[in-house]
């Protein structure tokens, strides 16, 4: 998915990029420029039957809850919406209400498999470790992801991980290789992790060997 409410960064990326979603939370969508209303609408737009997960910012899990359902039926969402509910008490509370009612719930701030574990049993459908987060913390984002992702087998829970936070191509590729379901990019590592010069040098020598040399008009 991509991590980024930047209208401009996700009509490129969805033009060749096999997203499948967009996630926001209120620090990503405040670069965006623009209103909550006007941000959520653009991204719907672009992501079209993708999903969109949009961070509930009350305090209380009735409020959590309220919040949830009137941006829910605000942007006419269905199921493609994800009410993202940090890992607090009370948003533990309100992932389950919220899963009671059928809203798609994906729970974040993630720093220990232990917060995850917790937010499944509670009904969450993707659980987002920060990764980068935590490594700027001496700790190991790679190694939680890689726990949770255990967790999910050994228990035969639902929920997926949706790896998120990343500041390196590399943080990605130890997570896909530690069996995260899903990641969340944002726009410049996304560009970053499909490139390689070898591949820019192969397509440049396949055009040149090309000329002249395909004769059959398409
Ligand atoms: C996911 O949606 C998270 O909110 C996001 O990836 C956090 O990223 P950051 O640690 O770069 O702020």
């Amino acid at each position: 998915m991509a991590d980024t409410a930047n209208l401009d960064e996700l009509r490129e990326l969805y033009s060749f990029f096999p997203l499948e979603g967009v996630t926001t939370n209120p620090t990503i969508l405040s670069h965006s420029g623009r209103k909550l209303s006007e941000s959520i609408q653009g991204i719907q737009e672009i992501a079209g039957t993708g999903m969109v997960h949009i961070q509930m910012i009350s305090a209380d899990s009735e409020d959590m809850v309220r919040e949830a359902k009137k941006y829910r039926s605000y942007f006419d969402f269905g199921d493609n919406f994800y009410a993202k509910i940090p890992v607090t008490a009370k948003g533990y509370r309100a992932m389950r209400i919220l899963k009671d009612a059928g809203i798609n719930v994906t729970a974040t701030a993630i720093f220990t498999q232990q917060q995850a574990l917790v937010a499944m049993k509670a009904g969450a459908d993707f659980v987002a470790p920060y990764v980068s987060r935590l490594d700027n913390i001496s700790s190991h984002g790679i190694e939680v992801v890689g726990d949770i992702v255990q967790n999910i087998a050994t228990y035969g829970l639902k929920g997926k991980v949706l790896a998120a936070s990343f500041k390196t191509v590399d943080q990605i590729y130890r997570v896909s290789m530690a069996g995260s379901h899903s990641a969340t990019i944002n726009a410049e590592l996304l560009f970053q992790l499909i490139k390689h010069p070898m591949t820019d040098i192969g397509v440049k020598q396949f055009e040149a060997d090309a000329e002249g040399l395909y004769d059959i008009s398409f």
